[in-house]
């Protein structure tokens, strides 16, 4: 589900955000809410706000049990301890003990650790049933896209059947051996929240708003996810515009069909580009003359144009387009802050026997082999999903809608958040 930016003038208001959204999970929940905290520095302000007013007061603290979503493998006493930091900033003066669920690092090592915190956390979801496990899950996230101890390429990202996992070496500072739920577990949740600030965290939160591949890009929710991010880390705020997914190709790949079937499964506008054609170039076509540079040149301006007429009204576009050359993609992407392309091919006697079916489109088939011998692949730098035009429609939209998830739940600029 797509995800809510919301940028803040400051660390202060960015903190206050994080607990009445923490509050207000714990209020809209079921008779024992659970939160699953984060580690870091970022939360700081946040846990220091709840545990004074007017947040305390709200808190129905016999009811609530607190977790974390990883640990480092340190004392509690220790200043590193993410529960530590959170216990000594208001949960041991807030919370009773038993509602709160440490970590425990006083065993011989991060994996023994891990299996009896998957024996508490199964252990509390078996006695609490409900459709998720924490009622909201907090996030910081590193500068290289990692959330609680899930570090990029790490083998913890793909532990799916275990919901909590040892981790030997950090990839990032401080450089303990680690404790975290799994991605599994992180997404098993009906409120996902995460907090960044500061300079140096905007390349990767541009990163994720561009739907880069990242661990904090992998953890999904219920309700999609917030990002509370104060003006420094903050992408620029058309990059939390509307976005653009080209699905281009031959004719006779498929991509009215895909791209229309797209747009519909994750709720954005489609155009088809073949509708701006004039008149002239469909006669053209119809009478088996290929087209121009020149005959597209008009037609391209004009798929810009709509293009940009739909992001000025804020939606977010699947667009069918040949778009055979690289300089016609550079016309028609750069109408937007964020893009993708899909690719349909494959062979080119499939495609053929598909045209010949077709009944009723300006595009004959014998002009197939001239677009086949004018495509131009899109080079490595375009990043285009590559999908093969054989199989069911169905499951080539599964594919596309699960590769892209990431830059389709990136989300957008909450309005009157900036
Ligand atoms: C940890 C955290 C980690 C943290 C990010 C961001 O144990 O280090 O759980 O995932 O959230 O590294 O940390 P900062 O908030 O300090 O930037």
């Amino acid at each position: 589900m797509d995800a809510r930016w919301r940028i803040f003038p400051d660390a202060t208001a960015l903190a206050e955000a994080a607990a009445e959204a923490i509050v207000a999970a714990i209020e809209a929940s079921g008779d024992a809410p659970a939160i699953c905290l984060t580690g870091g520095s970022t939360p700081r302000c946040v846990y220091d706000l709840l545990g004074r007013e007017p947040w305390a007061a709200r808190i129905p603290w016999p009811r609530v049990h607190w977790f974390v979503g990883d640990e480092r493998f340190v004392p509690p006493s220790d200043e590193r301890s993410n529960l530590g930091e959170a216990r000594r900033l208001f949960l041991d003066r807030c919370a009773p003990k038993e509602n709160i669920h440490a970590m425990r690092t006083d065993v011989p090592d991060v994996h023994a650790a891990a299996r009896l915190y998957e024996v508490e956390v199964r252990n509390f979801s078996a006695a609490r049933p409900a459709e998720m496990l924490f009622d909201l899950v907090l996030l910081g996230v590193g500068p290289d896209g990692h959330v609680a101890s899930l570090f990029p390429g790490s083998a913890a990202l793909s532990k799916q059947s275990r919901w909590v996992v040892g981790v030997d070496e950090a990839a990032l500072a401080p450089f303990v051996p680690r404790v975290t739920l799994t991605l599994t577990t992180l997404s098993s949740c009906r409120r996902l929240l995460f907090m960044a600030e500061g300079a140096a965290k905007a390349p990767v939160l541009s990163r994720i708003a561009q739907g880069d591949d990242l661990p904090a890009t992998r953890v999904t929710s219920r309700n999609g996810a917030v990002w509370l991010v104060d003006k420094d880390a903050a992408p620029p705020v058309d990059a939390l515009g509307s976005r653009l997914i080209l699905v281009m190709g031959v004719s006779g790949s498929g991509k009215t069909t895909i791209g229309g079937a797209l747009a519909a499964r994750i709720g954005w506008s489609f155009l088809d580009a073949d509708d701006l054609h004039s008149d002239a170039n469909k006669a053209k076509l119809r009478a088996s003359v290929s087209l121009t540079d020149g005959d597209r040149a008009p037609w391209l301006l004009s798929i810009r144009e709509e293009l940009a007429r739909r992001r000025s009204q804020g939606a977010d576009v699947v667009i069918a387009c040949s778009a055979l050359k690289r300089r016609y993609r550079d016309v028609i992407l750069p109408a937007f802050a964020r893009s993708r392309i899909v690719h349909l091919r494959g062979d080119a006697a499939l495609i053929a026997s598909r045209l010949k079916k077709r009944l009723g489109h300006f595009m004959p088939p014998a002009l197939l082999g001239d677009q086949l011998n004018i495509l131009e692949d899109p080079t490595e730098d375009e990043h285009a999903l590559v999908v093969d035009v054989d199989g069911a429609a169905s499951t080539k939209v599964d594919f596309i809608a699960a590769r892209l998830r990431p830059f389709i739940d990136a989300g957008r600029l909450e309005s009157g958040s900036s």
